[in-house]
């Protein structure tokens, strides 16, 4: 059945994805502090270590945004219950296609976090109505990133221009794509 919204919360054995709540501030702003020096190179975002208030503001913005359809963000939880990272599909590309964007705690890494969060974002993608592409963008130059996306069926649709807009990026920018019959033949 389609809807016109994802899930609030998606439950997998190793992780959780679901809607930050203002009482997840304090956990949020310790996961991003924690991993600085591993999202500052890659992260236009990650200037400057974040406050409570600023982790508050991000809340907001994103409950304003899940309103709107204009983009659906989530936390990650391991089973722990420890922040581990957020994911989001954003509705910024065009009608029919969402992006899904991605970064992981630092001391939670290659354990296939942002690979099972891209998965299940990508399935609830295609469960809503109208999404006929979902795709996955990163620059040249961020070789972890790009492992995520060919391991779900993902394929390299194009490289193209694009700014750096952080430290470690090279400029141009790889768009990685599934559409919902690659996706559904998967399945
Ligand atoms: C990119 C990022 C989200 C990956 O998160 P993760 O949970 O470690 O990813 P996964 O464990 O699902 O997969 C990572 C894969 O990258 C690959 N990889 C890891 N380190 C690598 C490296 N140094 N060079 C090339 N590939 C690498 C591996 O294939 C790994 O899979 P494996 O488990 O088979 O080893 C995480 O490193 C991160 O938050 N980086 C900083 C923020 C960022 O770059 N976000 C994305 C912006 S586009």
């Amino acid at each position: 059945m389609s809807t016109e919204r994802p899930p609030e919360r998606i439950d997998l054995p190793e992780l959780t994805l679901r809607r930050a709540v203002e009482d997840d501030a304090a956990n949020l702003m310790k996961a991003v502090n924690d991993s600085f020096e591993h999202l500052q190179p890659w992260m236009p975002w990650a200037t400057e270590k974040r406050t409570v208030q600023e982790e508050l503001a991000w809340i907001a913005s994103c409950r304003a945004e899940w309103e709107s359809g204009l983009g659906y963000a989530y936390l990650l939880e391991n089973p722990d219950g420890d922040v581990v990272g957020t994911a989001a599909l954003h509705n910024r590309i065009g009608p029919g296609v969402l992006e899904i964007g991605y970064w992981v705690h630092a001391g939670h890494t290659r354990r296939g976090h942002a690979t099972r969060a891209a998965g299940a974002l990508t399935g609830a993608a295609f469960g809503m109505e109208g999404v006929e592409r979902v795709e996955i963008h990163c620059d040249v130059a961020n070789k972890r990133s790009a492992a995520v996306p060919p391991k779900l069926g993902y394929e390299l649709l194009v490289i193209e221009d694009d700014v750096r807009t952080a430290p470690a990026e090279e400029g141009p920018r790889m768009r990685w794509g599934i559409t919902r019959a690659a996706w559904e033949r998967r399945a």
